[in-house]
């Protein structure tokens, strides 16, 4: 196959796509695929081979038989590019406008949960507007019967920028929404999980969806933070995690049940809390960190599924979606 490779992209998370996207060709060059990089600089120019590209809807892209797009973050990894690609009619890995938008969005993705019965912590969101229309009173009347510590998050953001960790109400409570209002104009305050952090893959093949084994996240941090998440040793995947046989299928049970309630699609990486026998489901990446050491293709190694066989698999996915939705748009 002709794999075009996105990277980069407008996000806060262009460095961690690059790198993503780097191990993502060597993995598909490795399967045998011919690759075509494109890097995605960060004000959102596509290039490949040093050359600027022009798109054309319905045209495809640069030939190539299914797109990968190793980006993660707003314009990336929530539905943007993925219309894009629509348009250009081309295969794509992942999920499609829908689901990437509904997942990026931490507080509609919650939404959804609470509607299913999926279990997850309380929580409650706040935009910048109420927010400068009640001031920090209001918020912190608004917080008040969330368990502590809060965690203060923008609503759509990944890989834990603006974050904030808050013990108490008051100044700091404030400065946290400011901050998480930074990248966003609505943020979500969660009741603080006890318990440890685990995640499970997904992976959705023509035979159907399979969640590996979890895998619990160990770190010296505080919290899961942006060090703890890209500085060498800031965390060990420990497997297997330290959970009951029945928690880690509760884990299994919910990272598939997740999956096809948002419409995912190919992959995701669900991350959950669990304590003791509670489960609770913090959020679903559907397109993770994707380095050989990265947490969802680690757990499929664990599995017995080496990296080149995993991005390839992923291709693979991704071109019988778009020709069967293709034989039902002409049979439709
Ligand atoms: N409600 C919570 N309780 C305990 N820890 C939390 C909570 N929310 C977030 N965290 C910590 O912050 C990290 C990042 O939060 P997360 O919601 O996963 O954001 P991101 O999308 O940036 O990864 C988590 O991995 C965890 O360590
Ligand atoms: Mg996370």
């Amino acid at each position: 196959m002709r794999v075009a490779v996105l990277g980069g992209g407008r996000s806060a998370e262009h460095e961690v796509s690059l790198v993503s996207a780097a191990s993502v060709r060597d993995g598909l060059a490795a399967a045998g695929h011919a690759i075509v990089a494109i890097e995605i600089t960060r004000d959102g120019r596509w290039f490949s081979d040093g050359g600027e590209l022009a798109l054309t809807p319905g045209s495809g892209l640069l030939d190539c038989d299914v797109v990968f797009p190793a980006l993660h973050g707003p314009y990336g990894e929530d539905g943007t590019v993925q219309g894009l690609l629509e348009c250009l009619d081309v295969p794509y890995v992942g999920s499609g406008v829908a689901a990437s938008a509904l997942c990026m969005d931490k507080v509609r993705f919650k939404g959804l949960m609470d509607a299913a019965g999926v279990p997850q912590v309380d929580s409650r969101s706040l935009t910048r507007r109420e927010l400068e229309a009640g001031g920090a009173a209001a918020a912190i009347e608004l917080v008040a019967p969330l368990h502590r510590p809060l965690f203060v998050k923008p609503a759509r953001m990944g890989s834990s920028v603006g974050i904030s960790k808050v013990e108490e109400s008051g100044l700091e409570l404030h400065h946290a929404i400011e901050a998480a209002l930074a990248h966003d104009e609505l943020a979500i305050i969660e009741a603080g999980a006890p318990g440890i952090e685990v995640e499970c893959s997904v992976f959705a093949g023509p035979d159907g969806a399979r969640a590996s084994q979890p895998g619990e996240i160990v770190i010296e941090a505080d919290f899961y933070d942006y060090e703890a998440k890209y500085e060498p040793g800031g965390m060990t995947l420990r497997l297997p995690p330290r959970i009951s046989p029945s928690a880690a299928a509760t884990v299994q049970r919910l990272a598939l049940s997740a999956f096809e309630l948002c419409g995912c699609a190919d992959l995701a990486r669900v991350d959950f809390f669990v304590d003791g026998e509670t489960v609770l489901v913090n959020e679903l990446n559907t397109m993770p960190g994707f380095t050989p050491t990265s947490v969802y293709a680690r757990l499929w190694e664990a599995d017995g599924i080496p990296y080149p066989a995993l991005v390839d698999r992923l291709c693979r996915a991704a071109l019988a979606r778009f020709e069967r939705a293709g034989a039902a748009r002409a049979h439709g």
